[in-house]
C-alpha cells in the first residue's frame, strides 16, 4: 500500500512539552502534579515514621503494622536437598510446583504448573476456595506421581500470602483478607485445618511443614543464591517486605525465652503502613478506592502502591476529569466502559507509560480498543502525564519502605531482593525506586553511572517455589536438630 511506512521510530522519552495544551487542561495537570508528587523531604518524613512504626509493630503493644514473626530461623547455606511440593496462593493465580534442592550448591530443579483463580472464588465461600485448592494440588501429584493412595505423604511449604498470625510455623490465623479477597468465615481463623480438611476428604498425599508469605519465601530464595540479599519483597498485585530480625529485638516474644541473637524472619505487613493518614498524602481518588474496597481503612499504603490499584486510581481520575471538572475530557464520547470499576489494571498504565511515539498513538490506540474512546492529542499528554505521576508515585513511596527497613536494621550496604508483576513489567518503576532511595538515604552522587547503588533493590528469586521449598528445608533441618520452636505438629516433620 502506498504511502503506509513503517512507524515512526521510538522517540519520545518521558513528559512532552505541552505546549499546545490548553489552558484548562493544563491546569488539571498541575492539580494532578500537586496531588501526586512525592518530594525529597517528604520521603524522609514518611520514612522516619516508617522506622517508629516497624519498632511499633514489634512492640508487646503492637502498632499499626502487624509485623509478624514467621519461625523462619535462619537463611539457607546453599547445600539443603530434599524435594519438595510448593503452593502459591497469591492473588491472581494459583501455582503448585515440585521443587528439588540439588547435591550442587544453590541449585534446583522446578515443575510447575499454574491455575487460573476464578474471580467468583475470591469473594465466595471458603469451602469452595479450599476444594479448589485440594483438586489443583491433587491433579498435580496425579499428573507427575501417579496413583496417590500408594505415595507417601509429600512435604508442602503453602505460600499465603496474606497477614497472618504465625504462634508456629504450620498454622497462620488470617488477620484480614487483602487484595480484593472477601470471603466469610475465615478471617480470625487458622486457615491450616480448613485446608487439611479439603486434603483429607481427597486422599491427598500432602503434609504441610511450614505456611509462608511470598516475602518471606522472596527473601530466603534470593538469600539461596546471594548472601548480600537482607530484604525480600513484593510489589504485585499486593505490596509488602520481610527482613531477618534478632529475636531480642521482638519484645512481643519476650516471653518465649529465644536466645537474643537466634534470627527470626519477619513478614512485617507493610501494606498496613499509615492506616491512619498520619504522613500519607492521600488524594481524593485514593479516598475513593478505599471508600469502594472491601475493607475501608486497611492497607493505605499498599493501595497507594500494588498493581490492583494503579489502574483504578487512574481510572477515577479519568472518570472524574470528564464528569466534575470544566476541562471535561472525551467531550461527547460514551466512557461507560471506563466507568467500570477495575476495568483497567496496571498493564494498561504499563502500555501507556512504555508508548515511544511522540504523538502517543499507542495510547490512543489502547484508549480505542478497549475503552472505545478517542482521546485528542491534549487528552493524549494528560492521560500520559497522569499515569507517569501514578507510577512515579507508586515506586517512590515504595523506597520509603526499604529505606526504613534498612535504616531500622542499620544496613548501609546490602541488596534487596523484588518480585511482583509492577517491579518486573512497570516501566521505570526500577529506576524511579532507586531515585527516591538515593534522594532519602543522602547518597552523593554515582562517580561512574555504572556504578552498583550501597542498597540494591534487585529482581528476586522465585520466592513462592524455591523459596517455600527452601523454608521447607531448613524447617525439617532444625527440627532434626532439636530446635521445636513453633512447631504445632512434629508428627509432619518425622
Ligand atoms: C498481603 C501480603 C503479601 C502482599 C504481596 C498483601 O496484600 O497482605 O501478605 O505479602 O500482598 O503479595
Amino acid at each position: 500500500m502506498v504511502g503506509l511506512g513503517p512507524k515512526p521510530p521510538p522517540s519520545r522519552k518521558g513528559t512532552g512539552s505541552f505546549v499546545d495544551v490548553p489552558k484548562d487542561l493544563l491546569k488539571e495537570i498541575k492539580r494532578l502534579e500537586k496531588l501526586f508528587t512525592v518530594d525529597t523531604a517528604k520521603l524522609k518524613q514518611i520514612t522516619d515514621h516508617f522506622v517508629n512504626e516497624l519498632e511499633k509493630g514489634l512492640s508487646k503493644e503492637g502498632g499499626t503494622i502487624p509485623m509478624n514473626p514467621t519461625w523462619v530461623m535462619s537463611f539457607p547455606t546453599g547445600h539443603e536437598t530434599g524435594t519438595f511440593l510448593a503452593l502459591d496462593m497469591g492473588g491472581t493465580n494459583l501455582r503448585v510446583c515440585q521443587i528439588t534442592l540439588t547435591e550442587q550448591k544453590s541449585e534446583f530443579d522446578i515443575i510447575q504448573s499454574k491455575y487460573r483463580m476464578p474471580e467468583e472464588l475470591k469473594t465466595g465461600v471458603a469451602e469452595d476456595l479450599w476444594e479448589y485448592i485440594a483438586e489443583c494440588l491433587l491433579q498435580f501429584i496425579q499428573t507427575h506421581h501417579g496413583d496417590v493412595s500408594k505415595l507417601d505423604k509429600i512435604p508442602l511449604g503453602f505460600t499465603f500470602s496474606y497477614p497472618a498470625t504465625q504462634n508456629y510455623i504450620d498454622e497462620g490465623i488470617l488477620q484480614r483478607w487483602t487484595k480484593g479477597f472477601d470471603i466469610d468465615g475465615v478471617e480470625g481463623r487458622n486457615v491450616v485445618p480448613m485446608f487439611e480438611k479439603a486434603l483429607q476428604e481427597r486422599g491427598v498425599p500432602i503434609k504441610l511443614t511450614a505456611l509462608i508469605n511470598d516475602t518471606t519465601g522472596t527473601l530466603i530464595a534470593s538469600a539461596y543464591t546471594d548472601t548480600k540479599m537482607k530484604i525480600g519483597c513484593i510489589f504485585g498485585t499486593g505490596c509488602n517486605a520481610a527482613y531477618m530480625e534478632d529475636c531480642g529485638s521482638i519484645p512481643k516474644l519476650e516471653h518465649l525465652n529465644l536466645p537474643p541473637d537466634t534470627p527470626m524472619a519477619i513478614n512485617c505487613e507493610w501494606g498496613a503502613f499509615d492506616n491512619e493518614h498520619k504522613v500519607l498524602l492521600r488524594t481524593p481518588y485514593d479516598e475513593l478506592i478505599d471508600n469502594d474496597s472491601p475493607r475501608p481503612g486497611q492497607q493505605a499504603f499498599e493501595k497507594m502502591i500494588a498493581g490492583l490499584y494503579l489502574g483504578e486510581i487512574f481510572r477515577l481520575i479519568m472518570v472524574d476529569l470528564h464528569d466534575n471538572r470544566d476541562v471535561n475530557i472525551f467531550a461527547g464520547q460514551d466512557i461507560g466502559k471506563l466507568r467500570r470499576p477495575y476495568t483497567l489494571d496496571s498493564s494498561f498504565l504499563s502500555a501507556i507509560e512504555d508508548d515511544p511515539f511522540e504523538n502517543l498513538s499507542e495510547t490512543r490506540e489502547l484508549f480505542q480498543n478497549q475503552l472505545g474512546i478517542d482521546p485528542n492529542s491534549s487528552e493524549l499528554e494528560l492521560i500520559r502525564r497522569a499515569a507517569e505521576l501514578i507510577g512515579t508515585r507508586a515506586a517512590r513511596l515504595s523506597a520509603c519502605g526499604v529505606a526504613a527497613i534498612s535504616k531500622k536494621k542499620g544496613y548501609k550496604e546490602c541488596h534487596v531482593g523484588a518480585d511482583g508483576s509492577v517491579f518486573n513489567k512497570y516501566p521505570h518503576f526500577k529506576k524511579r525506586g532507586a531515585a527516591a532511595l538515593r534522594e532519602i538515604l543522602d547518597w552523593p552522587a554515582k562517580a561512574d553511572p555504572d556504578d552498583d547503588d550501597p542498597i540494591e533493590i534487585l529482581a528476586a528469586e522465585d520466592g513462592s517455589g524455591v523459596g517455600a521449598a527452601l523454608i521447607a528445608a531448613l524447617t525439617l533441618e532444625r527440627v532434626k536438630k532439636g530446635n521445636m520452636h513453633g512447631i504445632l505438629h512434629p508428627k509432619n516433620f518425622q
